[in-house]
């Protein structure tokens, strides 16, 4: 079998270094069961980079990585990734920002990147390229003479030309995309913006199908490849800290009895935590029955602290939860608890076993694997339930949970009572739906899906 060598901007190197979000998780699982090399930025910087990169050997993984010279690395990262293609892919035309020389700066990387990774590529390699930092990788590699088939997954949404005409550039990352042999989406929507930004593109010149696109004598393959969560692996974890850690067990004492309403989410605007918070306030000013009887807790590590945007959600959500608990809290209650502390992975899913009632609410999301990971680590017999933004990725998915549009207040606070009041029957009932759902669309289909579809391509 082929080898895999996985690309992307961040890399987890168990026992080394933890890297947030979906893509890191998906990537690590892929790799544990098929083998192979993950390469990708080392997390340093340095100024005299176009240097070797560096080796690992971890559970029959090699990792490689590089450094960054600094100079490049903030326009790339703070700049063109996330104030341009972010916010962009996102929807917030609001948060977003055109520079050029970002955009050089992108390019310089996604260059740097090629040079390093093409003489590691071996004959009969896959090279499975990931995310937005790094769309025109594949473009680099071919121009270095890389024969091996070459795929894309993008992680985050992607949208209709309507809205990716905004960039500048947007056509130059079209083509580079189809450069691919296969480009992946999380839902059938984002295909659909894809094969929009062909056809504004390309118009006749691309002829595109459900599965493929034609261009120029080439085939490009293109599909949805829904990632999906270890079901096992999940709620094996979160049952043992459930029992076991230590964090979880001050977490439930810290309750005193109360239903607890949980969020984690990174610290992002597209995670919708200002709406969720005015909506969590509507719920309390709605129902009075429920002060002091709930506690909202918010997990929310800080992210991209050198982008404007993140900086300006930090402090309104610190304002949101002060003027909540300034309002409700009373000496033996605090309605809200809001912390930017990060957590093990482990932990986490211990705390969300706790949860009587999950809130994933962002405004945009491409797939949302929190949501997936609340219902795996749910105790069957007791589950609790599950209040999801239908603007999530996962919401195709998991469509008995209680779906809520996230800017709607009144609605979501609704939800969240029915979510706190919600009989034990139908909160089985509800969950073991979700569970045959997760189990089939599992981690495991999806890389399997994305690496047999890139072999035929
Ligand atoms: C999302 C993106 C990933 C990214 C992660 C964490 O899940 O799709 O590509 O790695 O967020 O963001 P960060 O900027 O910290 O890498």
């Amino acid at each position: 079998m082929s080898r895999l060598v996985a690309v992307s901007n961040r890399v987890c190197i168990p026992g080394y270094s933890i890297a947030p979000g979906g893509l890191a998780v998906g990537v690590l699982s892929a790799l544990r069961q098929l083998g192979g090399m993950w390469f990708g930025w080392s997390g340093n910087h340095r100024d005299d980079a176009g240097v070797e990169p560096e080796t690992i050997d971890k559970e029959g993984i090699r990792f490689a990585t590089i450094d960054l010279p600094s100079a490049r690395f903030e326009p790339f990262y703070n700049g063109f990734c996330n104030a341009t293609l972010w916010p962009l892919h996102h929807y917030f035309p609001g948060a977003f920002r055109y520079d050029a020389s970002e955009f050089e700066a992108y390019m310089a990387v996604n260059r740097a990147f090629a040079n390093a990774l093409a003489p590691l590529i071996q004959d009969g390699d896959t090279v499975w390229v990931h995310d937005y930092h790094l769309i025109p990788l594949g473009s680099l590699l071919r121009q270095l003479g890389v024969r091996a088939r070459i795929g894309h997954f993008l992680h985050i949404p992607y949208p209709n030309i309507a809205v990716l005409r905004i960039l500048p550039v947007y056509a130059e990352l079209v083509r580079d995309l189809c450069q691919y042999d296969l480009v992946g989406f999380q839902t059938e929507e984002d295909l659909e913006g894809f094969s929009s930004a062909v056809k504004g593109v390309f118009r006749d010149e691309a002829s595109i199908g459900s599965d493929r696109i034609e261009l120029a004598g080439r085939r490009i393959g293109i599909g949805a490849f829904p990632i999906g969560v270890d079901v096992d692996v999940i709620a094996r974890q979160a049952g043992a800290a459930a029992r076991e850690d230590e964090q979880v067990r001050r977490l439930v004492a810290g309750l005193l009895g109360r239903k607890l309403l949980l969020g984690v989410d990174r610290l992002d605007y597209s995670k919708g935590l200002v709406e969720r918070f005015a909506s969590y306030r509507t719920l309390l000013e709605s129902s009075p029955e429920l002060l002091g009887k709930v506690s909202y807790i918010q997990i929310a590590p800080l992210s991209r602290i050198n982008v404007a945007a993140y900086a300006e959600i930090r402090d309104a959500l610190e304002r949101a939860a002060g003027h909540t608990n300034g309002q409700y809290a009373d000496t033996d209650w605090t309605p809200v608890r809001y912390l930017n502390k990060d957590f093990p992975h482990a932990t986490l899913s211990g705390f969300l076993r706790m949860a009587n009632v999950g809130v994933v609410t962002p405004v945009r999301d491409g797939m949302n694997l929190v949501a997936k990971e609340f219902v795996a680590a749910q105790d069957p017999e007791d589950p609790g339930a599950l209040v999801l933004s239908s603007m999530a990725g996962s919401a195709r998915e998991l469509t008995d949970a209680l779906l809520v549009n996230p800017y709607d207040r009144r609605a979501v606070a609704l939800a969240l009572r029915q979510a706190l009041a919600m009989p034990l029957a139908e909160r089985r009932m509800r969950h073991e739906a979700m569970m045959k759902v997760l189990r089939v669309n599992s981690i495991s289909r999806w890389y399997k899906s994305f690496m047999s579809r890139l072999a035929e391509e």
